[in-house]
């Protein structure tokens, strides 16, 4: 039983294969955390907690005489307000009475199988081989009848905990939500971990930064309406000294695709508070009596394996447990060639169908169609939000269009930006009030386009109906789901003036419809997220589309960084990488390498190559079929660190039985008459012997992992190396 509830200590201890965690019905029916790590018994971890008198540290009414009991020191599951606890709260809420007292105690705990699901927000789920215990914890406040269900489900085999929350008002007049965390979690030895997190910008996004705990509140977070290309919903805890093979690491990884925030917290005694869950910026949520309020699903992983044992955790779940879509599993994705660099919006149809004749011959399986071809597009000042054929550029309309690219023998595919607007369109002129504008003010622009209230019903009907018509229309394969501007003017025309603080939170549920419904229309198409690039690359995401394009960044020494960063939660099989004109000095072959540790395709005029060079993108093409279990379903290793000075970047596919495997190495930079550099491999059996790229010449695993493979240093800028390993006894 994963789930372990203990009548004389009140603990309840949740167990995964190699990682326990444990919280307690303490003093006074406050719910304490006590531990979350290597697997332990089943005893009470209690006796960790030292209590003093507390200068400055209040004690709860009951608690009496007894001045050693505070809650500004103990270590709590969900921190509350205006207790005495004065670090990060997990909610903040104001009473009917206008008070913000939260005082939460457990008073029930319920323990089942299977998985506990979210009505509104996106979630995990259980396949047929997992085994998941299910416990609900609920606190409640007595005077305000407010409730706090703490949700937790635990993978064993997989060594995940999942955990949410909901808030229930069961009193009898509204209250108002501020703050409301998914997770908190309480260490004792808060300055044993270093942080780490994935800040980014546009076209950079998710590089890896690390930092030292000191004693304030550490922030990473986005109030752009978006998870954003600027930080990332996951974070790691991990010991100071966490490398990627060895050290404790603890990942954090948020469901949600909106504002975002995790507080890691250093306080007075040394001790570190981790809290997540959405922004409180701009957020005031009203519950009325009876109303439920759902928080999105934190995914927490841990493990004494380094970064690499914490990615391998997140990538072996995300890829069966996250994602419902065919292409993640049963169906093999198809190798895509993309309009966008290739003719950006200047194209009609008798372009589009030159470029996909020339992609054939390179081995291309797939056609998008990207921004330009729908309502007045000529360029990114209209035609947002009229989702029917612009009949200028596609003059043989949809059906046709797609039927010559079927009759090459090649999928046809399309791009969408479905959640925003252009002044100029039709769209704007019937429904103005449908974009987000506050009244009497003008709007920030972004990239010359607005942004529709999603939150509105009749909004998310309207684009459930065009979408779905347009993918009834023809025989599409392939959707691209665009969002190419941040959130401003937050503003809802259907709600009062007192409910604008939940418009942030409204818009993320009107889009989880609006996705959750065209996805199960078509479960056959294959749909892409994207946003700028890698702006909204999150686990929500993940659950409704299997890939998301990593950036619009195509140079191939930036992606290099790019996939480290991103490999650090997300699986490689969801990571959108193409080959592009971008990086006018590094190879095409090299292109391609970098190319395959993710989707893989082409994003250029196709028409332009050589046949030389066509036939060198056939080859690739062929060889991503070739090596795709392994890339997709094998555990991937960072061999390298692009972002530490060094002269290659590394890394490696390996399959799950070891037997085979694929080792990438891209020289960034060269020196004259330098030392021998070796790449260690990572992964293999060390007793298996393996022949490199078919040669009869064998080499162990351990000489390959330890020794390391001598690569060659007469070569030209950017060059690049595959070696496929195979197990030959
Ligand atoms: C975004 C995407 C690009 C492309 C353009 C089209 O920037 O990231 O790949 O689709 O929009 O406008």
């Amino acid at each position: 039983m994963g789930i372990i509830y203990n009548e004389a200590s009140k603990t309840i201890t949740l167990h995964t294969k190699h990682s326990s965690y444990q919280m307690k019905i303490g003093n006074l029916d406050y719910l304490l955390h006590l531990y979350y790590g290597p697997s332990i018994r089943d005893e009470d971890m209690s006796y960790q907690i030292m209590q003093y008198d507390r200068g400055f540290s209040g004690n709860p009414y009951e608690s009496r005489d007894e001045r050693t009991f505070s809650l500004d020191a103990q270590p709590q599951e969900f921190s509350t307000q205006q207790q005495g606890d004065f670090r990060t709260a997990s909610i903040e809420v104001v009473n009917g009475d206008g008070s913000y007292s939260y005082h939460g105690k457990a008073v029930d705990y319920k323990i089942s199988k299977g998985k506990y699901q979210l009505d509104t927000l996106p979630c995990v789920f259980a396949t047929e081989n997992d085994t998941v215990d299910t416990v609900e914890v609920t606190l409640s406040d007595e005077i305000s009848n407010v409730q706090v269900v703490l949700l937790y489900s635990v993978f064993e085999e997989a060594d995940i905990i999942t955990r949410a929350v909901k808030v229930i008002n069961s009193g009898n007049t509204p209250i108002h939500l501020r703050k409301i965390m998914s997770v908190c979690i309480d260490f004792f030895n808060g300055l044993d971990f270093d942080l780490v997190s994935l800040p980014g910008r546009y076209g950079q996004e998710r590089q890896v930064e690390r930092q030292r705990m000191t004693h304030h509140i550490h922030t990473i977070g986005s109030v752009r309406g978006s998870s954003s290309h600027q930080q990332n919903p996951f974070v790691i805890l991990c010991d100071k000294n966490a490398t990627e093979d060895y050290g404790k690491c603890y990942g954090f990884s948020l469901m949600y695709s909106g504002n975002f925030l995790a507080e890691a917290e250093l306080d007075q005694y040394d001790q570190l508070r981790l809290v997540m869950g959405i922004h409180p910026k701009q957020f005031v949520y009203e519950l009325k009596p009876q109303e439920v309020f759902e928080g999105p699903e934190v995914v927490m992983a841990f493990t004494e394996h380094g970064f690499t044992g914490l990615s391998h955790l997140y990538h072996d779940f995300y890829r069966t447990n996250l994602c419902q879509s065919k292409f993640v599993q049963e169906v093999q994705r198809p190798v895509l060639i993309n309009s966008w660099e290739a003719a950006f919006m200047d194209f009609d149809d008798v372009k589009l169908v030159k470029i996909a004749k020339a992609a054939k011959n390179m081995g291309v399986d797939l056609l998008v169609m990207d921004d330009g071809w729908f309502g007045k597009r000529d360029d990114d000042n209209s035609g947002l939000g009229d989702w029917y054929v612009n009949q200028n550029k596609i003059k043989c309309g949809l059906h046709k269009l797609v039927e010559q690219i079927n009759e090459l023998g090649m999928k046809f595919g399309i791009w969408f930006e479905p959640e925003m607007v252009s002044e100029d369109s039709d769209l704007y002129r019937a429904h103005p009030e449908w974009t987000m504008q506050i009244p009497g003010r003008h709007a920030v622009r972004s990239r010359n386009q607005m942004a529709l209230d999603m939150s509105r019903r009749d909004v998310q009907d309207y684009l459930i109906e065009q979408i779905n018509a347009i993918l009834d229309d023809a025989n599409i394969f392939y959707v691209k789901w665009d969002i190419n501007r941040s959130l401003a003017d937050i503003w809802s025309n259907q709600l009062p003036p007192e409910r604008q603080g939940e418009v942030y939170h409204r818009y993320i549920l009107g889009l989880y419809r609006v996705m959750d419904n065209i996805i199960k229309t078509h479960p056959d198409i294959l749909f892409e997220g994207c946003s700028g690039g890698g702006g909204r690359y999150d686990a929500a995401m993940l659950h409704y589309y299997p890939q998301y394009w990593v950036s619009d960044n195509n140079h191939p020494i930036d992606r290099l960084k790019l996939h480290y960063g991103t490999s650090f939660v997300y699986p490689v099989c969801t990571m959108g990488a193409h080959i592009s004109d971008s990086g006018k000095f590094v190879p095409i072959k090299t292109k391609a390498v970098v190319a395959m540790c993710g989707t893989f395709g082409y994003e250029l005029d196709a028409t332009h190559l050589s046949e030389e060079e066509q036939e060198i993108c056939r080859e690739q093409s062929d060889l991503f079929r070739k090596y795709y279990p392994l890339i997709m379903k094998g555990d991937y290793y960072r061999l390298t660190n692009p972002f530490e000075t060094g002269n290659m970047t590394a890394w490696q596919h390996v399959s799950k039985d070891k037997s085979e495997s694929l080792l990438s190495v891209v020289v960034t930079n060269l020196t004259c008459n330098g030392p021998q550099e070796y790449i260690r491999a990572k992964g293999l059996i060390p007793d298996a012997m393996y022949s490199i790229n078919g040669s009869s010449e064998l080499r162990s695993g351990s000489a390959l992992m330890n020794a390391g493979l001598p690569i060659n240093r007469e070569v030209d800028d950017y060059s690049s190396f595959q070696f496929h390993l195979k197990m030959i006894h």
